[in-house]
């Protein structure tokens, strides 16, 4: 294993894969060809998402989705899951041996999901779209959202995220999460994130950020090293702008601004590091447009 990962060690487990969970059909060519990484050297487990056999799996991603998203109101109905990411896209992430689940899994699974020879522990849903070279990212959580700190699996998140991202050869991935969500300090890992929406009133949630990235995998080491990124602060400066998650009239006033094409606007993955998920968050632009 890279010794950059060693505070995801369980990584090396020999009952821990990553996987990916595809229709046949939308089989990727050459996995892994664009971005030189050797962050993945486990053979990827790949579960076909129409077999019936296969149901048990498709019960826990659900059991776990619903589990991390239902407090927020937002699990995902299950025709939303296959017609929209099913059938399009594909899921990726890491799953465990189940003869070999730990304690702490066994006791969060209900146990009428059904039997698989391997359990997810994670989901990362990408959704290819008609802009050529660009994927949507639908929809990430972990098990680690339902499991006590002591028992969780650092970066596994992250690196489902990643591993989806690495696998099909993703250059550009748009996304959308909540401001305030924990899952900006993941998203903001992939690549320098450029906020191409501020306020979403056509989402459920008004309060969402649209963001893209150029995938960089310099920025994935980030994640782990904690160091600042020079090039993102060399190329980009902050504006007087700031978000506050709290306050809804920060996000129309940028959504404007961008529609006014006064942007493009970006937010620093060190500062949202640092921050606390109710702090507000610095915009930034490039210094060449200053
Ligand atoms: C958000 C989520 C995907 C993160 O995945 P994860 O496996 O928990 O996180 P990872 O282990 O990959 O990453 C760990 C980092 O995220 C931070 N993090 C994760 N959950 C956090 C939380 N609730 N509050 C603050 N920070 C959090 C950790 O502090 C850590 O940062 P650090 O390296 O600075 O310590 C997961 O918690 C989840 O499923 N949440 C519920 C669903 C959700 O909100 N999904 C995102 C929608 S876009």
């Amino acid at each position: 294993m890279n010794p950059l990962l060693s505070k995801s060690d369980w990584l090396n487990s020999e009952d821990i894969r990553p996987y990916v969970y595809l229709r046949p059909e939308n089989q990727i060519s050459k996995p892994g060809a664009r971005h030189r990484l050797d962050w993945f050297d486990k053979p990827a487990l790949t579960i076909n998402p129409l077999a019936i056999a296969e149901l048990p799996f498709a019960e826990h991603i659900y059991f776990i989705e619903n589990a991390a998203f239902g407090p927020a109101q937002m699990a995902m109905p299950r025709w939303v899951f296959y017609d929209c990411a099913v059938l399009p896209g594909f899921v990726s992430g890491f799953a465990y041996r189940t003869s070999k689940l730990p304690a702490a899994l066994k006791k969060i699974f209900p146990p009428n999901l059904g039997n698989s020879e391997w359990t997810p522990l994670s989901l990362f849903i990408i959704i290819p779209t008609m802009h050529k070279g660009e994927w949507v990212a639908h929809n990430l959580c972990s098990v680690n959202s339902i499991l006590p700190k002591e028992e969780q699996f650092y970066g596994l998140g992250f690196l489902s995220k990643a591993f989806g991202l690495w696998y099909a050869n993703v250059d550009q991935c748009t996304g959308m999460t909540q401001w305030g969500s924990p899952a900006l300090k993941l998203h903001s890992h992939y690549g320098h994130l450029e906020v191409i929406g501020a306020y979403a009133p056509v989402h459920s949630f008004a309060k969402t950020v649209t963001y893209r990235v150029i995938v960089d995998t310099h920025n994935w080491e980030q994640f782990y090293t904690k160091e600042p990124d020079l090039a993102f602060l060399e190329k980009f400066g902050p504006t007087q702008i700031k978000i506050d998650p709290q306050n809804e009239k920060s996000m129309i006033d940028l959504q404007l601004k961008i529609e006014r094409d006064e942007g493009p606007f970006y937010l620093n993955a060190g500062e949202i590091a640092q921050a606390g998920l109710k702090d507000p968050l610095s915009i930034y632009r490039l210094k060449s447009n200053y």
